[in-house]
């Protein structure tokens, strides 16, 4: 196909899905006959109110998706044999590429990521889909290439917003696992904890997945390019096709990166059982993003971003 042809398909896919969004928003949520609770969530999640700041990209950038990302991404850490036991064999771990970034981490480790985060003002030609929420663990620095330099994170499954079906299909056709999910706070990063106003909680829980965590602010122990790099590496589930997200850490809506520690409690694949973290470090910040979807992967043979 001509880039031209990409380009076209690319803007139809993009056009179908938002049409089908604003299709059910229009019929509302009487359209959802689906369990009472789904009805509840669409009808929270339409009148409850975010504190995040706006999508400052959206007229930079009009006819690119583009949004705000703000929650927690944190670090991981599992002992090399589990992640290459979870790992889909084929792929390797670029081990190399992570030491250069994160120097001190222990060995025999390799960092797996939280992101628990809610999408803000997401857009593209003059459409916004609502805000959703989502929670996943992600493993970054895998050579889908085969060439033992570009680096890309593996998303294999994502708790999501119950009832965001724009949001939903868009990560199933990925080949993403995604669990429509009910998130506490329901549309925001995340809430200060009733007990404890030092720290802050986020949760998202279906039937058969879940993600819990708490975090406050702490001592920075990893360097911010750690966090830079893996956000902004093309990711990917069934590997058919790359999602290139270019997240910015200097925009306006980054008013402050926190250092945090924290602990994470997650029911989710890969995992064949319940994994739990009590000391797990990251960064809590607002970001703005410019979204490339459904992208070759191999369009990122060398890609680096930052
Ligand atoms: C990020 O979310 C938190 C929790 O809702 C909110 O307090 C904060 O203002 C948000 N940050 C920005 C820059 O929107
Ligand atoms: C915006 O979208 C176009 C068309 O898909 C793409 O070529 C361009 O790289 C995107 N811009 C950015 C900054 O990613
Ligand atoms: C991440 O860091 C590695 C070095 O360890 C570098 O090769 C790669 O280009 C960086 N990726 C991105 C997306 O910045
Ligand atoms: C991959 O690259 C690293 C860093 O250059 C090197 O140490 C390692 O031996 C290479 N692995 C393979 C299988 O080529």
């Amino acid at each position: 196909m001509s880039s031209s042809k990409i380009t076209e398909s690319r803007l139809q896919y993009f056009l179908v899905t938002l049409l089908s969004l604003v299709a059910i928003r229009y019929v509302g949520v009487s359209y959802l006959s689906a369990p009472a609770a789904t009805g509840e969530v669409v009808h929270e999640a339409e009148t409850c109110h975010t504190h995040d700041l706006p999508n400052p990209l959206a007229s930079l950038y009009p006819n690119n998706a583009t949004g705000t990302l703000n929650g927690t991404v944190a670090i991981l850490p599992i002992s090399l044999d589990l992640a290459r036991r979870i790992i889909p064999s084929q792929y390797r771990i670029l081990e190399h590429a992570y030491r250069a970034i994160l120097p001190t981490f222990p060995k025999d480790m390799y960092p797996a990521i939280l992101q628990a985060v809610h999408d803000h003002e997401v857009q593209a030609f003059g459409y916004k889909i609502p805000d959703f929420s989502r929670a996943g663990i992600e493993f970054p620095f895998l050579d889908l290439l085969f060439d033992n330099t570009t680096s890309f994170k593996w998303a294999p499954s994502l708790l999501l917003s119950a009832g965001h079906d724009i949001a939903l299909k868009g990560a199933m056709d990925y080949g993403t696992t995604v669990f429509p999910s009910i998130f506490d706070p329901p549309c925001d990063a995340y809430r200060i904890d009733s007990n404890d106003d030092r720290t802050t909680v986020f949760s998202a829980k279906s039937s058969d997945a879940s993600v819990i965590t708490q975090f406050s602010l702490a001592d920075q122990v990893y360097p911010l390019q750690f966090f830079k790099n893996v956000t902004n590496q093309p990711t990917f589930a069934d590997g058919r096709s790359c999602d290139n997200m270019i997240r910015l850490f200097d925009t306006g809506v980054t008013v402050a990166i926190d250092s945090v520690k924290g602990s994470v409690q997650a029911r989710i694949p890969p995992f064949e059982k319940q994994v739990q973290w009590d000391e797990a470090y990251g960064v809590r910040l607002d970001s703005a993003f410019i979204e490339n979807n459904y992208m070759p992967c191999e369009a990122f043979r060398r890609y680096a971003s930052s």
